[in-house]
């Protein structure tokens, strides 16, 4: 009986270790994609260079905010993991938004936009900035006024839409913001070198911290070529978090007036997450530790241990891909007829 036993322990002992190796990756290669290399297409408004160019200039132009000082790129900075390390936003006039700035970077890869989903798609979302008062704090009307006072830019939508009789419009704006962000994109991470089979791409422990990642039910939210961004869950499936992580904030509720959606949010994209603290949408957490402990018990019912959580941790390290060489645009430059600043 006893050698029996000591005979099967040994058995999977072994065999567990090779098993198990081998097992994360397959395993991982079902619930994860890699990232794709180059630009992603989206329907209805095809990518063109021209297009990048002016999308570009118009994410780092802070003349298309009232105060001539906010830009995307304030809040979406793109050499900061694509956040503004801020709990949450500060925007016209120092007014501090209600949610934490989630990344630009992979957005394209996410089912919808805003941390409630309210808009459909990047060229949706991008005109809501731009008017939100707490935001940019403009008008589309003086944004158009603003863009048409500068030749510069319009000879850019006249490239970048040259099949428009009149191009510099405010849905141009938007669709040219949209296609530079399908530019937004970092492939290539250790993990997505794993996913394509490079198993040294991650050391033990990060393959542990993987492991562990699916086996606990993180993935079940977190998996697909984003690890996120595929669909909405409650913000405390099982254990509602601390009040002040949680704040009053009823999310997708917001959006659909269903009291199923009450605390509803969409499960934001894990890559690069260690480049974006602070966590959560009130972005009250700010190491990245103590966001996966609270997800364990908010979302899992389970306390992860402090070595559980370490080697999810490392794994997370492991999905910070190469950033994009975003060579800061020379904006156009204002001419006497281009609106002033108004603080
Ligand atoms: C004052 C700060 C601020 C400015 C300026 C700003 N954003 Fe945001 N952005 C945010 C915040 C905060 C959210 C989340 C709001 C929410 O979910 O309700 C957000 C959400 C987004 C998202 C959705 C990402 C996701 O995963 O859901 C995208 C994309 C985005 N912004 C792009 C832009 C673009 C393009 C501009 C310029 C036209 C811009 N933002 C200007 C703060 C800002
Ligand atoms: C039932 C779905 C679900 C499960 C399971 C889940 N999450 Fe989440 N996760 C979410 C949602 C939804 C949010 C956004 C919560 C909020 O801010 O309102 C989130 C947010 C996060 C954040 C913060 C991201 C950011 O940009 O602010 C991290 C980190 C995270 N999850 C890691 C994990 C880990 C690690 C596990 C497993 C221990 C896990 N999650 C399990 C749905 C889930």
């Amino acid at each position: 009986m006893k050698k029996l036993f000591l005979t099967a322990a040994l058995t999977v002992a072994t065999g567990t270790c090779a098993w198990a190796q081998g097992n994360v990756m397959s395993e991982a290669q079902d619930i994860f994609k890699p990232l794709p290399f180059g630009i992603p297409e989206i329907t209805a408004n095809p990518v063109s260079n021209e297009k990048i160019t002016l999308g570009k200039t118009l994410f780092f132009d802070p003349r298309l905010s009232k105060s001539g000082l906010i830009s995307c790129n304030t809040c979406h900075n793109l050499g900061m993991g694509g956040d503004d390390y801020q709990e949450t936003s500060t925007g016209h006039g120092w007014q501090q938004g209600p949610r934490n700035s989630p990344t630009v970077y992979n957005a394209v890869y996410n089912l919808a936009q805003f941390w409630d989903g309210r808009a459909a798609d990047l060229k949706e979302q991008a005109k809501g900035p731009v008017q939100a008062s707490v935001e940019m704090n403009n008008t589309p009307e003086s944004a158009i006024k603003t863009i048409n006072s500068m030749p510069d830019y319009i000879r850019l939508f006249k490239q970048a839409f040259p099949d428009d009789e009149s191009p510099v419009t405010f849905d141009n704006m938007a669709a040219a913001i949209e296609v530079f962000e399908t530019t937004l994109t970092t492939p290539d991470s250790p993990f997505d070198k794993f996913l394509r089979g490079e198993k040294s791409a991650l050391t033990v422990p990060q393959q542990k911290g993987l492991s562990l990642f699916m086996e606990q039910g993180c993935a079940d939210c977190h998996g697909g070529v984003n690890m996120g961004g595929e669909d909405y869950f409650s913000f405390g499936v099982v254990e509602r978090p601390a009040t002040d992580v949680m704040g009053s904030d009823k999310g997708r509720f917001t959006v659909t007036q269903s009291t199923d959606d009450e605390y509803v949010f969409k499960a934001p994209s894990l890559r690069n997450i260690n480049l974006t603290p602070p966590y959560f949408h009130s972005g009250k957490v700010w190491p990245l530790k103590e966001a996966i402990s609270i997800m364990g018990s908010a979302q899992l019912g389970i306390s992860l241990n402090s070595s559980d959580i370490d080697n999810i941790y490392d794994f997370l390290l492991t999905t910070t891909g190469v950033q994009p060489d975003v060579v800061y645009p020379v904006l156009p430059a204002a001419t006497v007829n281009t609106p002033r600043p108004v603080l």
